[in-house]
């Protein structure tokens, strides 16, 4: 069972955070000399072995690290740094349910969701919610006995986005005749419009809540269960499953099938826990069991590959190295699959909840910056929008993009052409464009009058622009899973070495609690205490 003793914390206090490293200070001044004025088109054209040299194959996911701002000499020395911080002894204490979120006493196994039943630390119960869910999943996929047409999934946050990202990416899997809806605002614009084109006598509920005490989510789960009454649904039971830690509250709502799972399974981490029920249900009990297998294979690459030869610790090092050394505050998503729309939304919170902290394990504050802010949005869609920035805009923007080599489509000609975008718009942003090879170009939409001088320092990029591509053979549930693995685990990395605590989040705390007292004052008129401008809006919004 879980290991509950402050070990682990002793442990990680240990091993020194990043910037009380030697290899902090060998890299600031690396950072100083060649590192600043790193050249990815010289660094190319001396090293024809570059590609091969900064290229690593981990289970599903093929990297290329070569268009990063980085040589040997840099990830020698950021590898020293994961050793002097201790990563590997900080990973080993994840994997072994060590309690590594300090602030709320709890272990962080989410790996132990996606391990064979006698590799896990809690086989034996993780299998068993697994089953159930999975053998619940099939009957509702039966849709000519169950006859369910609509799975409507209320929750939000880790008990949104998780199924959210993963349903779309899979559809080539789903089943045909579900369609899918995921109900997470409070805002009731979100579940009308959902629930305008449902039939309760084919509609599924999926109340998930870790806690099942989310206000958005309690709230929508009431109106869902007045709409389905009032509508003629008959037995809520049948219409309506819970996915929780909170197997009472979910009675107490009226919810007698419940799948349940831990607290040692975080928000975000969690689709591979009963929260998954809503991918379970669109592409089966089989290719369920391939997404958590996908995963596993990239937790013992995690586990097991040595340092240098381990991607998701190779990402998170490079991460640190922008985001503390080069100073970039954002890093572009880009998934070249229409798929993986929602899978910026998803990293988002992966990332940002994780990392975005403020003071370390000690509770003393970090003098470096924490997570960078994580964005994006499918290509070729997000060339045609924000694209212009990353080549031309003065910030320094990492980008991040992820191929797929075998379309999951019939349209070879429309594949090939995404990929070449994909190819092409990392070349630009690497090789980039001299004024003098601007000025040598033609350009007849050009106001007669413009020097051509200034016309060719509008036309000219500086290149030198990182970018990391990822490459899937195939976007299947196998692949998703090891995809998503590679995410957290190089959270995880980026965390460690910043001594931080990346399982909790009471940064999100402070609005609930000021929300629960201004919700009454919105009915009241009751501005008393309240600073001016909120007492201000809040009249102006009683009008
Ligand atoms: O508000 C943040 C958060 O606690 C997330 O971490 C979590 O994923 C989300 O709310 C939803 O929480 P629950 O699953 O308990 O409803």
């Amino acid at each position: 069972m879980l290991g509950t003793s402050p070990k682990a914390a002793i442990r990680m206090n240990r091993t020194p955070r990043c910037d009380r490293t030697s290899a902090w200070s060998a890299l600031r001044e690396h950072h100083e000399g060649a590192g600043r004025r790193f050249d990815l088109r010289e660094a190319f054209a001396a090293d024809p072995g570059r590609f091969d040299a900064l290229s690593i194959q981990a289970p599903e996911v093929f990297a290329d690290l070569s268009k990063n701002l980085l040589d040997a000499r840099t990830l020698a020395i950021l590898l020293d740094l994961a050793r002097e911080c201790g990563v590997e002894a900080r990973r080993d204490a994840m994997f072994a349910g060590e309690p590594i979120n300090l602030t709320e006493g709890r272990a962080v196994l989410h790996t132990a969701l996606r391990a064979p039943r006698e590799a896990s630390p809690n086989g034996a119960a993780v299998h068993a919610v697994l089953e159930r869910m999975l053998a619940f999943a099939e009957t509702v996929r039966d849709t000519r006995t169950s006859g369910i047409r609509d799975v409507v999934n209320i929750g939000i946050g880790g008990s949104d986005l998780g199924p959210q990202m993963a349903i779309p990416a899979l559809d080539a899997w789903a089943h045909r005749e579900l369609r899918f809806h995921f109900v997470s605002n409070v805002d009731g614009h979100d579940i009308t419009s959902v629930l305008r084109r449902l039939d309760p006598r084919s509609t599924l509920f999926v109340i998930a809540s870790k806690t099942f005490t989310t206000q958005e989510t309690m709230a929508n789960a009431a109106v869902a269960r007045d709409w389905f009454r009032a509508n003629g649904g008959g037995d809520t039971r049948r219409h309506f499953v819970a996915t929780t830690t909170n197997v009472e509250a979910a009675a107490a709502f009226g919810i007698d099938t419940t799948f349940g799972f831990w607290d040692w399974v975080g928000g975000r981490y969690s689709l591979w826990s009963a929260i998954g029920l809503p991918i379970a249900l669109a592409i089966g009990a089989g290719h369920f069991r391939d997404l958590l297998a996908g995963a596993h294979a990239m937790d013992r690459h995690f586990a097991e590959a040595p340092l240098e030869r381990n991607l998701p610790v190779l990402l998170g090092l490079v991460d640190v190295w922008y985001r503390n050394f080069h100073g970039c505050s954002s890093r572009n998503i880009a998934p070249y699959h229409q798929g993986l729309r929602r899978l910026p939304a998803y990293l988002q919170q992966l990332e940002m909840e994780s990392n975005g902290k403020r003071v370390d394990l000690d509770g003393e504050p970090v003098p470096f910056a924490t997570s960078p802010v994580i964005w994006g949005e499918p290509g070729t869609n997000g060339q045609h929008a924000y694209f212009q920035m990353l080549h031309q805009g003065t910030d320094l923007i990492p980008v991040e993009f992820i191929l797929v080599r075998k379309p999951g489509h019939a349209h070879a000609d429309l594949h090939a052409k995404l990929l070449a975008n994909g190819l092409a718009q990392a070349q630009a942003l690497m090789l980039g464009k001299s004024a003098e090879q601007a000025r040598g170009e033609h350009v007849p939409g050009a106001a007669a009058g413009i020097d051509a001088e200034v016309l060719a320092r509008h036309r000219s990029f500086p290149g030198n622009r990182p970018s990391t591509t990822l490459v899937l053979e195939e976007l299947d549930p196998h692949a998703l899973g090891a995809l998503i693995a590679l995410y957290e685990h190089r959270v995880f990395t980026s965390g460690a070495l910043w001594n931080i605590n990346s399982f909790d989040q009471w940064g999100v705390e402070l609005g609930k609690s000021l929300c629960n007292d201004l919700l009454p004052r919105l009915a009241s008129g009751d501005t008393g205490g309240l600073d001016a401008s909120t007492a201000g809006l809040l009249q102006r919004l009683r009008r």
